[in-house]
């Protein structure tokens, strides 16, 4: 006779082996097989993934927008587009994401539209320091004319500009003491994009610069080899430059903005009905930009005001009319790059 506890352990033991194959299957081949046919399968291989790399916080108005256009996109195809995005530049710098672009290792990228002035001189219009004194004035230029021969510029290249995400008016910082008229630019040494009219900009004003990608400006403010540089107050705040700068002026001097990229082959590739898609996501994502940017910009320079760490400045009348006064030699160089025709369409959009 076997002892109770013994005849209940062989039972158990048995017990599992036929319930394990009833739910793994008798036969172990079957295990291998392909799965069956489900409707959800259908088109697998189509996936299509969009990665989407870009160099700023999730929380500045590209972040929002690139999660925004995401969003949209994966609702409207059920996720057979998926958007991948790599913000804070942990995929590609400023300084590589259009080489990334090109050789299709990204699909979409929205670099600041100063950085495409190495190469494309004409978006130097965009940044002319006064350019704009209005969001009206800046989205007159984005979705007018400007814009539309912006956009045609890119034709020759791997890259297909879809169109313009906003961020906002560029105010300066500095370590040192406060920027209220231009001589306090002399002899100071500031962080640039890649653009020769903000070269020039600062070359009015009397002070140096060095190209530095964005990623490393803290660091760049933080052992002073910079002493001072121009941003908007959202990329000011998510980048912590509080923490390096002492001053900053809202001088609404410029504005920053950005161009929203794709592999031209990529594209092609895609379905007309999947383009349509993508596009419609992309004019209502940049229409909730339009909007959203402004205030962003504006909840980061109340949490600057918080920090206490950077006094904020503002120009009075004169000064301003000072500032615009010392700039406005910047106009006649730019004039060679971008043709008188794109010059007198900016004078229009600020004469209406
Ligand atoms: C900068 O380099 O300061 C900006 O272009 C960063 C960005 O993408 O907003």
């Amino acid at each position: 006779m076997l002892p109770l506890r013994t005849f209940a352990l062989i039972a158990l033991f048995i017990f599992s082996g036929v319930l394990a194959a009833f739910v793994f299957g008798f036969d172990l081949k079957d295990t291998v097989q392909p799965l069956e046919y489900d409707d959800e399968q259908e088109g697998l291989e189509d996936q299509v993934v969009i990665k989407f790399s870009h160099v700023t916080s999730e929380h500045t108005p590209k972040g929002l927008a690139a999660r925004k256009f995401a969003e949209l996109v994966e609702a409207r195809t059920n996720r057979t587009i998926s958007v991948e995005i790599y913000a804070n530049g942990s995929l590609y710098n400023d300084q590589d994401e259009q080489q990334a672009l090109k050789e299709n290792r990204v699909q979409m990228i929205a670099p600041a539209t100063s950085k495409l002035t190495s190469q494309f001189p004409k978006f130097q219009i965009l940044d002319l320091p006064y350019a704009f004194s209005s969001y009206k004035e800046v989205r007159k230029a984005y979705e007018g004319s400007i814009g539309r021969t912006l956009l045609a510029e890119l034709h020759t290249s791997e890259m297909k500009g879809m169109g313009f995400w906003y961020n906002g008016f560029k105010q300066m910082t500095s370590t040192t003491k406060a920027l209220l008229h231009p001589a306090d630019f002399e002899q100071m040494h500031f962080r640039r994009m890649p653009s020769p009219v903000i070269e020039r900009q600062f070359q009015a004003l009397d002070a140096s610069t060095s190209l530095l990608p964005f990623n490393k400006t803290y660091q760049n403010l933080n052992v002073e080899f910079i002493q001072g540089q121009e941003n908007t107050t959202s990329n000011i705040y998510t980048k912590k430059m509080y923490e390096t700068q002492d001053h900053l002026t809202v001088s609404n001097h410029g504005y920053l903005g950005y161009i929203v990229l794709t592999n031209e082959t990529f594209w092609k590739n895609l379905s007309h009905e999947q383009q349509k898609i993508i596009e419609s996501s992309l004019a209502d994502t940049t229409d909730w930009i339009r909007r959203h940017s402004i205030e962003t910009n504006d909840a980061h320079l109340r949490e600057l005001k918080r920090t206490e760490s950077i006094s904020i400045h503002y120009l009075d009348k004169e000064q301003q009319e000072i500032w615009r006064h010392a700039l406005e030699p910047v106009y006649i160089e730019t004039e060679k790059f971008t043709g008188r025709e794109l010059m007198q369409e900016l004078n229009q959009i600020k004469d209406q």
